[in-house]
């Protein structure tokens, strides 16, 4: 069977949980899809209909996949993956907001098993030789004092067909193409690992915080130490990226002096 071939068999909820071992049982439900919206509007709807949390779900392809910023995110059939995982967690909400950069950890770990070394664009891009081959998207349910519902949203592309990646306006890349190993890529394999990962690490994060995770960021971290621009709603900052703070903020020291940003736009100076 050829690399891309393998890529393209069906996604199986039964493989998925194969891979998966006891790791499944952490999970109150798990559904595969042939096509569906957005993975992440499904998981969203499972905390509004007060469904057992954790929940997660996969599918073929999304009919409007969902990037940050109301973007749009590039979801050709039995391609890549879309997966959205539902997590409720205890952690008080101001620590939430490194919940996106414990996710990009996540999908890195995945891939260093591969062999494929990716780095983390803050907040929650991840690259792989400067094309981004995974986001994150989180969203939230949250309600005075109940667990805070988060939605993790992951989208990895393994083999992007041609036609479809001329939509993307950004420098990407997929596994396909970064991949060198001589491991057949299987889809069913790679969303039962990422998986396995991000609820590892949510358990982790909801018990530890972010310190748990601080020495693996900063190794993966591709902006500290570079020039960066940040922009945020009609403002731009252009200054040295110094990593984060204990709260996930990026910290930039610029000509005014040093800012941590929460939520902003970043990009490489070359
Ligand atoms: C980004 O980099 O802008 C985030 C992209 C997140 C895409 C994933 S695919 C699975 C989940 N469902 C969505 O609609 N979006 C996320």
């Amino acid at each position: 069977m050829t690399q891309l071939h393998s890529i393209q068999a069906p996604l199986d909820s039964q493989q998925i949980a194969h891979y998966l071992g006891d790791a499944l049982h952490q999970l109150r439900h798990f559904e595969v899809f042939g096509e569906i919206d957005s993975t992440n509007d499904w998981a969203l709807q499972q905390c509004i209909d007060n469904r057992p949390l954790p929940v997660a779900c996969c599918a073929e392809a999304q009919r409007h996949g969902r990037g940050r910023r109301g973007r749009f995110w590039a979801s050709p059939r039995s391609s890549n993956i879309y997966l959205s995982l539902a997590w409720p967690f205890r952690r008080p909400l101001a620590e939430l907001g490194s919940l996106a950069l414990v996710a990009g950890i996540s999908v890195a770990r995945t891939l260093s098993a591969y062999g494929v070394l990716a780095k983390l664009k803050w907040p929650n891009d991840v690259l792989v030789e400067g094309g981004k081959i995974a986001g994150v998207l989180i969203e939230s349910r949250i309600r005075l004092g109940r667990a805070s519902e988060m939605i993790i949203g992951v989208g990895l592309n393994v083999a992007m067909p041609v036609a479809e990646g001329r939509l993307i306006d950004q420098r990407w890349t997929d596994l396909l193409s970064v991949y060198s190993g001589e491991q057949g890529l299987e889809r069913n394999r790679l969303v039962a690992e990422l998986l396995y990962h991000m609820m590892d690490h949510c358990r982790i994060f909801d018990e530890q915080g972010f310190a748990a995770f601080r020495s693996e960021w900063d190794r993966l971290d591709l902006c500290r130490g570079r020039v960066v621009e940040v922009r945020q709603d009609d403002k731009c900052w252009i200054g040295e990226a110094r990593g984060i703070d204990d709260q996930g903020a990026l910290v930039v020291q610029t000509e005014q002096g040093e800012r941590a940003f929460n939520a902003a736009e970043v990009n490489l100076r070359i």
